[in-house]
């Protein structure tokens, strides 16, 4: 008998495909025949909550429930991120982003952090920009967003763990950061809390805003879109993006293939070139 029918809970290959294709039809996410793990796993400690007995339990459950699908979708992402994660976005936005708002005297700043999980990336951006940038003197706002309802409520409440205290550089670990009097956490300050608006979107479905941004972060989320879904999102990046904006990846990502709307600026870092004039 197939290992995936002997497992606690029996899954055979048709519940793996009624769950790969919901999860692609919803958010985008491939999973391969070798995620087959990771489903199992994590849906397992669904099918245990709910007290079902097999992953066809499971499906019947998903399809008649509809309240299970955020469930289901949170269950299903992956949500592993840092504060200050592929660091050489964030010297690049202080060293090089910045001072051109600066010398342009631009006043209004729109970035948009466009799968940040737990919020360590917005807030990264949002420290990186105060470093440069009175935040109470210029129009700056900093969209974050996911899929993913249950990150969210971590990332709104700005509550980590001592233990990663030491990613953030020291000088703003000091001025940004409070540790909570069981000492094991810390929180954002308030004015880095403020400057970072957290919202669900889901990068497949309608977007509401309407930009233009300045600069997208889109790292590390790519990774589990197939070429059709990354084509879509790319084009729909450029139509928000300021023409000089800039959309930065993740680091084992790359748009090349996709579009010939940005020109690589290297580190996984892409400028939108202007837009033709119309003729
Ligand atoms: C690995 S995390 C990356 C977090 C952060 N950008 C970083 O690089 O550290 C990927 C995030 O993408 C989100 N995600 C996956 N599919 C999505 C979709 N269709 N729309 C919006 N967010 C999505 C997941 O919920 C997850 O939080």
């Amino acid at each position: 008998m197939d290992k995936w029918q002997q497992q606690e809970f029996p899954m055979s290959l048709a519940d793996f495909d009624f769950l790969r294709n919901l999860a692609y039809s919803q958010t985008g996410i491939v999973l391969p025949e070798r995620k087959k793990q990771m489903v199992y796993s994590r849906l397992s400690r669904r099918i245990r909550f709910l007290k079902l007995n097999s992953f066809s339990q499971y499906c019947h459950y998903l399809d008649n429930n509809t309240q299970e699908l955020p469930e289901f979708i949170n269950a299903l992402t992956t949500n592993l991120t840092a504060f200050f994660r592929e660091k050489h976005h964030f010297v690049y936005l202080d060293k090089q982003i910045c001072p051109q708002w600066l010398a342009k005297k631009q006043k209004r700043i729109r970035i948009w952090s466009a799968a940040c999980s737990t919020g360590e990336e917005a807030y990264s951006i949002a420290m990186t920009l105060y470093g440069q940038i009175d935040l109470s003197l210029f129009d700056v706002k900093i969209l974050a967003t996911d899929l993913n309802t249950q990150v969210l409520e971590t990332a709104k409440k700005a509550i980590y763990s001592t233990e990663v205290l030491s990613t953030i550089p020291a000088n703003f670990a000091t001025k940004y950061t409070k540790r909570l009097a069981n000492n094991a956490q810390f929180s954002i300050k308030q004015r880095i809390k403020e400057a970072v608006h957290f919202k669900q979107l889901n990068l497949l479905q309608p977007w509401p805003m309407s930009g233009p941004f300045d600069v997208i972060f889109c790292r590390n989320v790519f990774i589990y879109f197939d070429s059709d879904t990354k084509k879509r999102i790319i084009k729909k990046f450029r139509a928000l993006l300021s023409d000089g904006g800039y959309l930065i990846i993740g680091h084992s990502e790359s748009i090349n293939d996709f579009t010939t709307d940005f020109e690589f600026i290297g580190q996984t870092i892409y400028r939108a070139r202007n837009r033709t004039a119309p003729c």
